[in-house]
């Protein structure tokens, strides 16, 4: 019999829950995103995203067991994120997680965030007639982290890179702050990006001899350059503001993805590895994704965008093979906003 799970996500600004089978069948995946409620502030206010949880946690419960044409009491177990991410949202998945378990009796499975963020390539992975096997390299890249693990089997992680400042998906975010852009800043400047001439350069920081990253600089740069053009913080007279912000965006993502591709690969090689696995939001990035494949002699396996982004399918993915170990969680664990990997 196969093994349904449903998958519970509220760690930052999406309120997301999904059904899986056997870890590797999506069933459902419902997200509500609340960007548009965060955008006028230009990033996630951590009060109004719980509160907007409690709203929606149960219409999108509902949602994802009609989608999965199944009901609650058919699941075999509850995953659920309690870490890493913002305490207050972190919670109200985790309470409505301990609820459905309980009333129903079935085990609760707390799933690490950027774990479920690798677990999504189990998913992408139906579609993949050789499946790599282990050891594997993961990037997870995110608002919040930027690391580099390789994956020696289920649930064994070694970290071997990490952001030293900003994360990826953070950088994406202030770079379309100083451009004007909106937030997500991520897909914004991938949009404004598509039809630049590449005219425009900006720095790579490479910290040589290290599998780490540091975006920060990177950011600052594109600041001096907004600054000296003209469009920052207010527009300049005769300054094409459309064409110079198209220029500067593509020129930052060009930076960003040029350097996480080639630590990237040059990590998989390092650690001889089967494949690379990519998670995480910044994933999505199509020029990301276009470059790791290129310079990528070994097979990538990415997830499609919409499980890139969070969701709840990742983390009822994760939580099978989490069931498959035994691996059940007590009823009075407490949320971990900064719960490692590896
Ligand atoms: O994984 P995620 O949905 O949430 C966290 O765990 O943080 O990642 C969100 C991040 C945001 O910083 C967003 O700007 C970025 O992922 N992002 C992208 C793209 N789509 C989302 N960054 C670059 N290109 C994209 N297409
Ligand atoms: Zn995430």
């Amino acid at each position: 019999m196969a093994i349904k799970i449903l998958g519970i996500e509220t760690s930052c600004d999406e309120t997301a829950a999904g059904v899986v089978l056997d870890g590797r069948t999506l069933l459902s995946n419902v997200i509500s995103s609340q960007a548009d409620l965060h955008s006028p502030h230009g990033g996630v206010v951590p009060e109004v995203a719980s509160r907007q949880h409690v709203r929606d946690m149960v219409p999108v419960l509902e949602q994802a067991a009609a989608d999965s044409g199944l009901g609650l009491e058919d699941m075999d177990a509850i995953a659920v994120t309690y870490g890493p991410g913002l305490a207050g949202s972190l919670i109200t998945g985790v309470n409505a997680a301990k609820a459905i378990a309980y009333s129903l009796g079935i085990p609760l499975i707390g799933v690490n965030h950027l774990e479920g963020h690798i677990y999504a390539s189990w998913l992408a992975k139906a579609d993949l007639e050789n499946d790599p096997g282990f050891p594997l390299a993961c990037l997870v890249a995110s608002g919040g982290h930027t690391d580099l693990l390789l994956m020696e089997g289920h649930g064994r992680y070694k970290l071997v890179g990490h952001t030293r400042d900003d994360a990826a998906g953070e950088a994406f975010d202030k770079a379309a702050r100083i451009l004007g852009l909106g937030f997500p800043g991520g897909p914004e400047i991938q949009r404004v990006s598509e039809g630049a001439t590449g005219d425009e350069t900006l720095p790579r920081a490479w910290i040589r001899d290290s599998h780490d990253f540091s975006f920060s600089g990177l950011k600052t740069a594109l600041l001096h350059m907004a600054q000296d053009r003209g469009i920052y913080p207010t527009l300049e007279d005769g300054v094409d503001q459309t064409k110079l912000v198209r220029e500067l965006a593509a020129a930052f993502q060009e930076s960003v993805v040029d350097v996480v591709s080639a630590k990237m690969v040059e990590m998989a090689a390092k650690y001889r590895v089967k494949g690379l696995v990519l998670g995480g939001g910044v994933t999505a990035n199509a020029r990301l994704r276009e470059e790791i494949v290129k310079r990528s002699p070994l097979p990538v396996i990415i997830p499609p965008p919409v499980l890139c982004t969070d969701n709840g399918a990742m983390i009822a993915a994760c939580g099978y093979f989490m069931y498959q170990r035994g691996e059940e969680t007590a009823m009075d664990i407490d949320v971990e906003p900064g719960l490692p990997l590896g």
